[in-house]
């Protein structure tokens, strides 16, 4: 049923190397441009100056991602929001603002109503979507389909990390449109997205250590998840994993509100992950800072670092090391980490990890 794999969730994490990869092969052509779906044109790119984001749970957090790189690359300015709480604001969009909706069913009724308020305004609707034939998809002016295949596990991996790798593709394509990006500069970026997924397959491979960690923090009743700028996303989407499969609240926070209230919860028996592989990023030496503050307040450090970075394991109880890719980059990478942490903290807490309590797996009413 689940190829070998004891859940369709295990099965669904081991499936992102193939899947990634086969999205770079079909969105870059092979003089090295990257396609844009149809329906959209570098010329209506360049005149673009404000992109919408709206999406639910997990969707959101790849919104979030797509936001960082989008602004950071294009030059547009772009924002993200809670599909739940986009529709009953006032957001004040005009129809030369295109709306992306993120969804892996394309089902999820408040992406689907915010959607259809968009349209009302006039915008233009973009949809990254998994499931072809669905409700977001047919209702919206142009496409970029995950193709991850059906993601049966209730907790979202693949179309996670194919949410993110859309986001990479249509960032790089709509700055080259721009003219934010040389092609000598969208080749360095394409060379360094290519990475991407060998890293994944080379995380997943120390699932054996990742599981020990994963057990040997797994029966706290809480824990913290700390990133910052393009791994803030992946902070909110570890907690969120650990969540709805090992019933375990966590939360996920940017590093740098810790002192603004998180701080008071650090003790000798709160896990604290902190996602902390951005050697390049300006943001590595306050990520640094943060963790020795829950050092000093004797958190349970577990960190998610660059290879070769022997500063972070002189700070933390336990390490998983990834692949250093770039900063842009990493959270396709660092999230797959989260995600079997997630997991083995699920398993050993004896949980229904493909349908887990509570959840269905695409929320059709609001
Ligand atoms: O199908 P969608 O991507 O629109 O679903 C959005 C959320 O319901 C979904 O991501 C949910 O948060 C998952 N259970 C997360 O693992």
């Amino acid at each position: 049923e689940h190829s070998g794999f004891e859940t369709f969730m295990l099965k669904e994490i081991h499936e992102q190397p193939r899947i990634l990869r086969a999205l770079l092969e079909k969105h870059v052509s092979s003089e090295g441009q990257v396609l844009l779906p149809d329906g959209l044109s570098s010329d209506y790119f360049r005149k673009l100056n404000r992109i919408m984001i709206v999406s639910c749970g997990t969707a959101y957090h790849a919104g979030m991602y797509g936001k960082l790189l989008m602004e950071n690359l294009t030059g547009i300015a772009v924002e993200t929001d809670l599909a739940s709480e986009f529709r009953y604001r006032d957001p004040k969009i005009d129809p030369g603002t295109l709306v992306i909706a993120v969804s892996q069913s394309g089902e999820t009724a408040d992406t689907l109503a915010s959607i259809r308020m968009a349209k009302d305004w006039g915008c233009r609707i973009f949809s990254i979507c998994n499931v072809e034939g669905s409700s977001v998809v047919r209702e919206s002016d142009a496409v970029f389909l995950t193709e991850c295949g059906p993601e049966i596990g209730v907790a979202s991996t693949k179309a996670y990390t194919a949410q993110q790798m859309a986001f990479a593709l249509l960032t790089l394509s709509i700055a080259s449109a721009r003219g934010n990006l040389s092609p000598a500069e969208l080749k360095v970026y394409l060379d360094d997205l290519r990475d991407v997924p060998d890293a994944v397959h080379y995380v997943i491979r120390q699932k054996e250590l990742i599981q020990k960690i994963g057990e040997k923090h797994h029966d706290g009743p809480s824990s913290l998840y700390l990133g910052r700028r393009f791994n803030y996303p992946t902070a909110l989407e570890g907690a969120l994993k650990n969540k709805e499969i090992s019933y375990q609240h966590a939360e996920g926070y940017a590093a740098g509100e810790m002192k603004h209230g998180p701080i008071a919860l650090i003790n000798e028996s709160l896990p604290v992950v902190c996602i902390c592989t951005q050697t390049a990023d300006e943001v590595y030496e306050k990520m640094l800072s943060n963790i020795k503050e829950v050092e000093a307040r004797n958190g349970r450090i577990i960190a998610v670092a660059s290879e070769g970075d022997s500063e972070l394991a002189k700070l933390s109880d336990d390490v998983i090391y990834v692949p250093a890719v770039r900063d842009e980059f990493s959270p396709m990478v660092n999230v797959a980490a989260l995600q079997l942490l997630a997991y083995y903290a699920a398993r050993a807490r004896g949980t229904d990890i493909d349908k887990p309590r509570n959840l269905a797996k695409s929320v059709t009413v609001e």
